[in-house]
């Protein structure tokens, strides 16, 4: 018998929602129909960084036409306090305010225009208190947020003194605002017998049903939390969705009317945290080839004012130090502290860019010393075994103590010998950057464009290109390891049309076309015939977040559990109406195919299952297997596989103004055996991107006091299409099957997004053709930092000229 394929997977296709996107039916909260009676609520912040909260009065508010109710901390029920980790942020400012735009005050009315003319009458007085504003007083102050996470191996005083060349320095990265095109947005819908329907932009439902079930005193099953999707998040709503949606809730139990929560893009940018900005102090020692030898790193993430995501920030930061690279002796220390801005939260990479931006900045430098190219650089310090560069003489030097195993009892001193161990001693086993890297640098036209670029810049004064280049390998698993675990809902109705419910959330990131497709290919139906329906807590409970880039390997396998289950319930009537066994079945198209060219349609095979009284719903459920991490001890396993990929960028720089171009990009990414091949090109391109816009031109403000100036896009510059590369090659890594995956395939949302650093590395290359020596680039890269390195690198080059002509 021929094989029956007509499986969507790996093959093109389009974002369920796209033809909705692009002509505005796709409904998004701000859309839905507004029920009855609905009230607006909107959440009035703070004005000053830090101060007691003397007086709340609202009775001038309340005698304004259309303004219905003014809530403040006093009036929730519950629990005010919540949070994702500790439940350390009033939901309403208490005694005390701990950052500008923490919410004081929630006021409800008839319309936005009538809450704001509220949100002004209302009367709220602040003793203002010193505020710590930056990462430098916070450590001064000694404030934390979490213990210090540590991670270390080996010797590593000893291996800097044999080093070649020691790079030491500090390296400041920035905040990023989410800026989604869908702001902050949730409509609360009381129902019967005290319970509530939200509808939320969330990613993370079940955490918006915790937060409103605590703040209103009440059982979770009394709260439903849906989502239809959201226009963009990328980390900003996994855990500060639950705030506003907890005030929509509140507003609903006060008033006993629906309540919708909206924030305008100021109120969003002022209210809500952003990317950490890291603060570091490295040391590194490397040999005269330019192999590390030795690492030490103090890594500082600025929390912002509450707990929320910044441990485990912090920990994803630790864990990216080393991006792809073995290090032989090392010690890290990481920590979070607490300052009086906005709490900090997920952004695409989760604190992995911050701390890949680190060991990124030594091997730049460490390249510019010693003359050698970014790649060269770069692939001398894989991991794996690379016999041709890596001598044994520095493997024996780090000393391990005898019989020493990993978590997964492997031998240490074996691993670090054959280089392929991470500081925190999960064994990297197929390192696939010697592979990544020698099919883009061919790809690319590497050497033979380093020269033409040369002999470009050698006739150009001003205008110099630079070539640049960025590995990454990144690690696939929430490092909270109880959260790797996931749920689906498929119902077969009796026409054979499908139902498909699973607990990932659908942010534009094509989850949904990959679950509709993981779906129809395990029953054999066509992508036409499953509907995937809105997220919802009442199909789905106790889901984690869609985030970590695992919203596919997570429910992609609990969808193949639920779908094996049914498809195996009505194997054995498929034979029989096929007149064969059960094995010689296969389901593919739509169709039960039997021997000879027999087949019968999947919506009869479903009718007659539902005669014979055949079960045609399923539930599945996927937990990550062999994982678990130590933070305590630096050791573990926290990631079930890494995902690798690579960039090569070039761009010219204008030497007068500092302005750049990005000419060109070649990325060869490793996504595993693609699940749906267009959609995670969608994925690196919008990535790298958004990685570039990090790096370049997105760049914070804030006042002398602690408030964001940069609050809308006439201050902030997110990049725009013509930002995006004239030229723009993305390939997905070819016979990469990845193993215990959901059908071979890795996660793709976030690494992309650290390609972007290799903007960076390019700028570094055309900078270092105004002028000899190290180049001193702060990040975020704007025209004033490239001008500013250019201008450093020019008078090198006059004092070389005038110690010449000496
Ligand atoms: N892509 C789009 N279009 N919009 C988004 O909000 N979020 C990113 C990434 N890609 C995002 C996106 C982030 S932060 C993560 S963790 C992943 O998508 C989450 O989805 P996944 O786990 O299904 O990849
Ligand atoms: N990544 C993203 N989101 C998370 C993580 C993580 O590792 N842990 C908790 N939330
Ligand atoms: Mo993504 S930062 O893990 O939501």
């Amino acid at each position: 018998m021929t094989e029956v394929s007509q499986s969507p997977l790996g093959r093109p296709a389009v974002h369920e929602s796209a033809l909705g996107h692009v002509t505005g039916s796709a409904r998004y909260v701000d859309d839905l129909p507004e029920p009855a009676g609905m009230l607006h609520g909107l959440p009035v912040g703070s004005p000053v960084a830090r101060g007691r909260l003397v007086a709340r009065r609202a009775e001038r508010a309340l005698a304004l036409p259309g303004v219905r109710a003014v809530l403040f901390a006093a009036d929730v029920p519950g629990h005010n306090r919540i949070g994702p980790i500790v439940h350390d942020e009033p939901l309403l400012a208490e005694d005390e305010v701990f950052a500008e735009g923490q919410v004081v005050a929630l006021v409800l009315g008839d319309s936005v225009a009538a809450c704001r003319a509220g949100a002004k009458a209302l009367e709220l007085e602040f003793e203002e208190m010193p505020a710590i504003l930056t990462v430098a007083e916070a450590l001064e102050a000694g404030s934390l947020l979490a213990p210090p996470h540590e991670m270390r191996r080996g010797d590593v005083a000893g291996a800097m003194a044999r080093a070649a060349v020691i790079v030491a320095g500090e390296l400041h990265t920035g905040g990023q605002d989410h800026f989604y095109l869908e702001t902050q947005a949730t409509l609360a819908i009381p129902g019967e017998n005290d319970t509530l329907h939200l509808e939320s932009s969330t990613q993370h439902p079940t955490e918006v049903q915790v937060a409103c079930a605590e703040v209103l005193g009440c059982a979770r099953n009394q709260i439903v939390v849906a989502v239809p999707r959201m226009g963009g998040a990328f980390g900003g709503k996994e855990s500060q969705a639950s705030q506003f949606a907890a005030l929509a809730a509140l507003g609903a139990r006060h008033t006993g009317q629906p309540v919708k929560v909206w924030l305008s893009r100021d109120l969003d940018m002022t209210m809500t945290g952003k990317r950490h900005p890291f603060w570091s102090r490295y040391r590194a020692g490397l040999d005269a080839r330019g192999r590390l030898l030795a690492l030490e790193v103090e890594l500082v993430a600025d929390g912002g004012w509450s707990v929320d995501l910044s441990p485990a920030i912090l920990d994803r930061g630790m864990f990216h130090l080393d991006n792809g690279y073995f290090v032989p002796n090392l010690r890290f220390v990481g920590k979070a502290v607490r300052t009086n801005k906005a709490s900090n939260t997920a952004f695409r990479g989760f604190g992995g860019p911050q701390g890949m931006a680190v060991i990124e900045e030594v091997l730049s430098r460490a390249a510019e010393r010693l003359g050698l190219d970014p790649a060269e650089i770069r692939r001398r310090n894989y991991y794996g075994d690379c016999p041709d560069e890596h001598g044994p003489e520095n493997m024996v030097d780090v000393p391990v103590p005898d019989g020493d195993q990993t978590s997964a009892g492997a031998d240490v001193i074996s691993l670090v010998r054959a280089r392929c161990l991470t500081p925190y001693y999960q064994e990297v086993p197929h390192c696939r950057l010697p592979r990544i890297h020698a099919e883009l640098l061919a790809r690319c036209d590497w050497e033979a464009r380093r020269a033409e670029i040369a002999a470009w810049n050698a006739r150009s004064p001003w205008q110099k290109r630079g070539l640049g280049f960025m590995p990454v390998k990144f690690g696939i698993s929430f490092t909270n390891t109880m959260l790797n675990q996931a749920g689906a809902l498929v119902l077969v109705y009796a026409d054979g049309s499908v139902q498909l419910n699973h607990g990932g959330t659908e942010m534009g990131q094509g989850l949904h076309t990959k679950m509709v497709a993981v779906c129809a290919h395990e029953l054999g139906v066509t992508t036409a015939q499953v509907r995937c329906m809105a997220t919802a807590t009442d199909k789905v409970p106790n889901t984690s977040a869609t985030a970590a880039s695992s919203g596919s390997d997570l429910n992609g396998m609990a969808v193949q559990a639920a779908c094996a289950e049914i498809r195996e319930r009505v194997r054995p009537l498929a034979a029989e109406l096929l007149g064969t066994t059960p094995e010689a079945v296969q389901f593919a198209g739509g169709a039960a195919h039997g021997p000879g060219g027999r087949s019968v349609p999947w919506s009869d095979l479903a009718k007659t299952a539902w005669m014979r009284r055949i079960s045609l719903s399923a539930a599945g459920y996927y937990a990550t297997p062999n994982i678990a991490y130590d933070r305590t001890a630096g050791r573990g396993k926290p990631f079930h596989y890494f995902a690798y990929g690579a960039a090569a960028v070039e761009v010219e720089i204008s030497g007068l103004t500092g302005e750049h171009r990005i000419s060109r990009v070649d990325i060869l990414h490793d996504v595993g055996s693609s699940l749906l091949p267009t959609i995670d090109v969608g994925q690196i391109e919008g990535g790298f991107i958004q990685g570039v816009g990090w790096l370049t031109g997105e760049e914070l403000v804030w006042d002398p006091k602690g408030r964001l100036l940069t609050h809308g896009p006439s201050t902030y510059k997110i990049p725009a299409i013509g930002d995006c590369p004239a030229i723009f090659n993305v390939a997905l890594l070819e016979r990469a099957e990845q193993d215990s995956t959901i059908h071979g395939s890795k996660a793709v949302g976030e690494p992309p997004l650290m390609l972007g650093l290799g903007v960076v590395s390019a700028l570094r290359q055309a900078i270092a053709a105004f002028g000899p020596g190290e180049v001193e680039l702060g990040i975020p890269c704007t025209p004033e930092a490239i001008l500013r390195a250019v201008v450093k690198q020019r008078a090198a080059a006059v004092t070389r000229a005038a110690d010449a002509a000496e």
